[in-house]
């Protein structure tokens, strides 16, 4: 064993162990980790390895690593439209599960995909307007493989600061040239773009739609009009934004406007959907490369059909009476304006997803516990996902809470938020 001072545990932090130092072994990295999550010292991670006892519903039991059950109410949960559990949905994957069985066997050009999965392309190509799409077996998978295949060691990719790590990964394992600029901040993204060399023509600034960390949303219209000045396409991962914003629930391009100006519609099957999986919408050509280059796709099997076959329903369901959307706007905005109202720092929320602003790791790590002891399921978000100066609770709202519930989370969080003197 790697023998660490129990104070000096206290200055370490994730990035001590990514690398191995010298003279350790390549898996000591593990040991000093191990050292830190079992010394009892609060880390962030003590929830890591918590179960979830019910399926995905405004109140749930979770049990804890110590085995210790809490009922929470729950604001921790992507499943924005409660479409995880949507009759229809669950019919639909049921009689997938019953046709084609419970795995694939196969990646998607091999024989791995279905007409379920053909008419889930078809109807996702359809809602953007789009010739074609491509539905890969995982969200994360989907950015890597979009962006890798894409762009190459010519090509230069501007990204927003705050995009979504699967983005960066993509952008990295593509061997292009990256670009950052500041979170939402267009006179940096023009910065960059009149600097680019004449002769770096291939140019894709890519950008969440809504923001995972922060909910708020790309400013989309200025990107347009700067992508055409300076001659990029567009990718938009709009994985928090798909069924939930936009006049008909289509998403940030929607709503500024834009669908016909974006070349990469990409979002999540995991969020809104309910489901799993990652797609990207665009031209029929676009399409037909992914299929062959992106590695993710091709080289990985393919989405169960169950899960293909629940998502042709959510996408009926989207595409016809909005899958509850209006009731979950109104949760949203009571649950904002009630933070509101206490006195939080919820950042400039458009969606679903409502930062509570901490700027404390250490408070953080102590509100998150005690919350699910009052009976508030949240996540919390730290480095390496924010800066950890911006580290906060990230509550997210649910089409089927009620205000009940809302109100009666709002106070445990508030009771604790005076505790920690978040709030007066
Ligand atoms: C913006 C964004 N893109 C991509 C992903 C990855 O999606 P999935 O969880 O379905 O792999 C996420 C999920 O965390 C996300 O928030």
């Amino acid at each position: 064993m790697l023998e660490i001072e129990k104070q000096e545990y206290m200055n370490l932090k994730f990035e001590n162990f990514v690398d191995t130092l010298e003279g350790e072994d390549l898996l000591d990295k593990t040991v000093r980790l191990d050292e830190v999550l079992s010394s009892g010292i609060m880390t962030g991670n003590e929830a890591l390895g918590m179960v979830t006892m019910n399926k995905v519903q405004p109140e749930s039991d979770i049990r804890e690593k110590d085995g210790q059950i809490h009922h929470v109410i729950m604001l921790g949960s992507n499943s924005y439209l409660n479409l995880s559990t949507h009759p229809q949905v669950m019919e639909g994957a049921r009689k997938a599960l019953e046709q084609f069985g419970y795995g694939m066997g196969a990646v998607s050009n091999y024989a791995g995909i279905t007409d379920i999965h053909k008419e889930l392309e078809g109807r996702i190509a359809n809602f953007y307007g789009a010739e074609d799409s491509i539905v890969f077996p995982s969200g994360y998978g989907a950015n890597v493989g979009i962006v890798s295949s894409i762009c190459g060691k010519n090509d230069v990719i501007i990204n927003d600061a705050a995009n979504h790590a699967s983005i960066f990964d993509g952008c990295v394992l593509s061997g292009a040239e990256i670009k950052v600029y500041p979170h939402r901040d267009m006179k940096g993204l023009e910065r960059i773009l009149s600097r680019l060399p004449e002769e770096k023509t291939g140019r894709l600034i890519i950008t969440d739609g809504v923001f995972s960390m922060d909910g708020d949303m790309a400013p989309l219209d200025k990107i347009v009009e700067l992508a055409e000045k300076y001659n990029c396409r567009i990718m938009v991962d709009d994985a928090h934004g798909v069924g939930i914003v936009g006049p008909t629930g289509r998403g940030t391009a929607e709503h500024f406007g834009v669908m016909d100006k974006i070349d990469l519609h990409v979002g999540m099957l995991s969020k809104g959907p309910g489901g799993l999986g990652g797609y990207c919408a665009a031209s029929k050509k676009v399409i037909q490369y992914l299929r062959l280059y992106a590695r993710s796709y091709f080289f990985s099997t393919a989405l169960p059909a169950s899960v293909a076959g629940g998502l042709n329903e959510v996408f009926k369901l989207l595409e016809t009476d909005n899958a509850g959307r209006k009731q979950l706007w109104e949760n949203t905005e009571y649950l904002k304006q009630k933070l509101s109202e206490q006195g939080f720092d919820i950042g400039h929320s458009q969606s679903a997803v409502v930062p509570v602003m901490i700027y404390s790791e250490p408070v953080l790590f102590e509100i998150y516990e005690k919350l699910r002891r009052r009976g508030v399921y949240v996540n919390i978000v730290t480095y390496p996902a924010v800066r950890r100066k911006e580290c906060r609770l990230r509550l997210c709202t649910m089409k089927d809470l009620t205000f009940d519930q809302i109100d009666r989370a709002v106070a445990i969080i508030s009771e604790l938020g005076k505790e920690y003197g978040i709030i007066k």
